[in-house]
């Protein structure tokens, strides 16, 4: 399924080759039918639809379909849009500009999904992108859009960021979009962003903010915006300090937005609620359990 020999000439690249011995009993066991109830029949999608091929795109839709829910994209495979939940084009396009140039960086993103910005950082001249993310129905997705998207140096590994071999020291840019609030302890997933940059290497950092002056978070009592697991909710100078404190330097802010129903929506991909059933309906400009609505801050780091 996954291409382990193109996997450890890359790691070997990046000088990374004592991954090999820790990664493989990991993402061998990850990759398992017995994984998750489902992951043997998208195991069995993602081998009909390489079978398939772009020669009958009324069952190559079929069969994309079924490994919905689709969270991020769009994807365009041979005349078929797949119209993600998220139109993180939109996402990419307020950031990629803000940025160091990714040309010839070996990149990592951490809590990557699908892998739709990692085919981005590798269109952008990326080097090397590694992209992990614990969700199965993920990595399976990427391998499916990856088969008639071919990119060379591109992974997406069922890894969380504390499994990776530490410190590594060895990513030029490393990205964190949409992960950092999901953490119980957002100062030591900090750390370990930090420990897998090289010196001088640039962190990325997308989050959720809560809006005002002082330097404080919010902990939701319960969900937040319908999301189960959001833990803490920072202040943008409550974000500044984080960073400082976990030991980087030259923080900037070079993004915000509130983000919109255009961008996160309910599709034929993804069926399920979105943003718009997370608004108070009389207040869009607060959550249906009261707090904020979601808007988010990019804000780029460097490690010493
Ligand atoms: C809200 S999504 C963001 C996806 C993408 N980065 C984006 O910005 O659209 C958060 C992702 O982080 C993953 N994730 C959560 N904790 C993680 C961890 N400790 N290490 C790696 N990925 C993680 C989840 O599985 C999920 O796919």
């Amino acid at each position: 399924m996954l291409d382990f020999q193109e996997l450890w000439r890359c790691l070997a690249d990046l000088d990374l080759e004592s991954w090999r011995e820790h990664l493989q009993p990991l993402i061998v066991e990850r990759l398992q039918d017995d994984a998750h109830g489902d992951f043997g029949r998208w195991r069995q999608t993602l081998g009909e639809l390489q079978a398939v091929g772009t020669g009958d795109p009324q069952r190559l839709r079929r069969l994309l379909l079924s490994l919905a829910p689709w969270r991020k994209g769009p994807f365009d495979i041979a005349g078929i849009r797949i119209d993600a939940e998220w139109r993180s084009d939109i996402k990419w396009k307020r950031l990629r500009s803000r940025i160091a140039p990714l040309q010839d960086r070996a990149v990592l993103d951490v809590g990557c999904g699908n892998g739709y910005y990692a085919l981005q950082m590798h269109a952008a001249g990326a080097r090397a992108v590694i992209g992990i993310d614990p969700t199965l129905l993920y990595v399976l997705q990427f391998l499916a859009v990856e088969h008639f998207l071919p990119a060379a140096s591109v992974f997406v590994l069922p890894l969380r960021l504390h499994e990776l071999p530490r410190p590594a020291h060895a990513f030029d840019t490393t990205f964190s979009m949409g992960v950092l609030y999901h953490q119980r302890s957002p100062l030591e997933h900090l750390r370990q962003l930090r420990q897998t940059l090289r010196p001088g290497g640039q962190l990325v950092i997308e989050t959720i903010f809560m809006p005002g002056e002082e330097s404080c978070a919010c902990t939701p009592t319960g969900r937040y915006a319908r999301m189960r697991n959001v833990w803490l909710l920072p202040t943008i100078r409550e974000l500044t300090t984080w960073l400082l404190r976990s030991g980087f330097r030259d923080v900037e802010i070079v993004d915000q937005s509130v983000t919109t129903t255009e961008e996160q929506r309910s599709t034929e991909w993804m069926t399920f609620e979105s943003l718009r059933e997370a608004l108070n309906p009389d207040d869009p400009e607060r959550t249906v359990e009261g707090w904020p609505a979601p808007r988010r801050v990019v804000a780029v780091a460097n490690a010493p």
